[in-house]
């Protein structure tokens, strides 16, 4: 392996996402064969001995690119000159819960690692996926001055791939079909899956699947409730397809983003984009530069329909903000 070694930190490495997302990126899948991996796995104190069996299994799938794995209790030391911080450990929400009831438990931890990264860590890119994810990402980012804010994002792939996998489902194609479904705002019940400007194929998605009524209906709350779906199917909320999405979230990051494409990320809004305030981590159609620059697509036509969506999962990030103003040290 030629590479320089990339320096991954993974917070609630014993947790089911933790447990799901390790291997893959251990296995070279994200960084490529020839990329040597060290990871750095942080948990509670309470679950060290829990960490240390999923490294021994790690070790045990003797995985080439794997080279290092470190595991603390302290952030400083987790985060000491990491690449990547995927920020997952945070308590899952329940059933009946939505995902920003979890804020008053949450958001604290967001500012301890949030200076953390800050102290510890230059040349990082900080991916959020501990609900509510995008006031997190907010609150982390807001205490991490050092790291620009644009390293930051919280992760609506997730919400991307079940909306694919509707239409793709109900349209009767591969979900590889389908492109352009951009989430925009919350990783909540408020966000937009923008079925207006997404494509199966060459059609558009309201000719693939028939007209709109489903797709305002069944498809739109679908997506937007498919978390609680999970829970309440499977008593713990999704995670094999969070860690399968955090894949996918970094790699989009990482590759040159087709032209005329885009995926689904919540990053901090310029102010200028589709009237979304500034600041807020709010989740856009983005093209990746392949260099580590991304940027907001412009231009994406927006129906009045649409527009109403954005400003109510906007109306409900800023409440959020809101709720946790005395966290954010910028
Ligand atoms: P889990 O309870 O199985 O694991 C969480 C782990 O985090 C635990 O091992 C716990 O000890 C650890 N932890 C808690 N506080 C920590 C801290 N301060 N530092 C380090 N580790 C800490 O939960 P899970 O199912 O892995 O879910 C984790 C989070 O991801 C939840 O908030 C969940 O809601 C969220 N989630 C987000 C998405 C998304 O699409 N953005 C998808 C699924 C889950
Ligand atoms: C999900 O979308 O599956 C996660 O955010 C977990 C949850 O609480 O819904």
């Amino acid at each position: 392996m030629s590479k320089k070694p990339v320096r991954v930190a993974v917070t609630g490495a014993a947790g089911q996402i933790g447990y799901s997302l390790l291997f893959r990126i251990a296995s070279g899948e994200v960084f490529g064969a020839d990329t040597p991996v060290e990871l750095s796995l942080l948990e509670l104190p309470a679950a060290v001995k829990a960490a240390e069996g999923t490294a021994m299994e790690l070790e045990d799938c003797g995985f080439p690119t794997l080279t290092k794995i470190n595991i603390h209790d302290n952030a400083d030391s987790a985060f000491e000159g990491v690449n990547w911080a995927l920020l997952v450990g945070s308590k899952p929400r329940g059933p009946g819960m939505e995902r920003n009831d979890l804020i008053r438990d949450n958001g604290p931890i967001f500012v301890g690692q949030g200076k953390a990264l800050n102290r510890a860590a230059s040349d990082v890119r900080a991916v959020v996926v501990g609900n509510p994810c995008n006031t997190n990402a907010l609150i982390a980012m807001h205490n991490c001055r050092e790291v620009p804010a644009n390293r930051f994002s919280a992760m609506t792939m997730l919400d991307e791939n079940r909306a694919k996998a509707m239409i793709a489902k109900k349209a009767g194609v591969g979900v590889g079909e389908i492109h352009n479904l951009a989430i925009w705002g919350n990783h909540s019940s408020s966000m937009f899956p923008d079925f207006e400007n997404a494509k199966a194929g060459s059609k558009t998605v309201e000719a693939a699947v028939g007209g709109r009524a489903w797709l305002e209906g069944d498809f739109m709350v679908g997506v937007q409730k498919r978390g609680a779906a999970i829970i309440a199917a499977r008593g713990k909320s999704s995670a094999a397809s969070a860690a399968s999405s955090c894949i996918d979230h970094v790699k989009r990051f990482m590759e040159k983003t087709p032209a005329g494409h885009w995926f689904s990320a919540a990053v901090p809004s310029d102010g200028n984009s589709y009237g979304v305030p500034a600041g807020l981590i709010f989740s856009f159609p983005i093209r990746s530069h392949g260099d580590g620059k991304y940027e907001i697509v412009q231009g994406v036509k927006l129906s009045d329909y649409a527009r109403k969506k954005i400003d109510e999962t906007t109306k409900e990030l800023l409440e959020e903000r809101e709720v946790v103003k005395e966290l954010l040290a910028r």
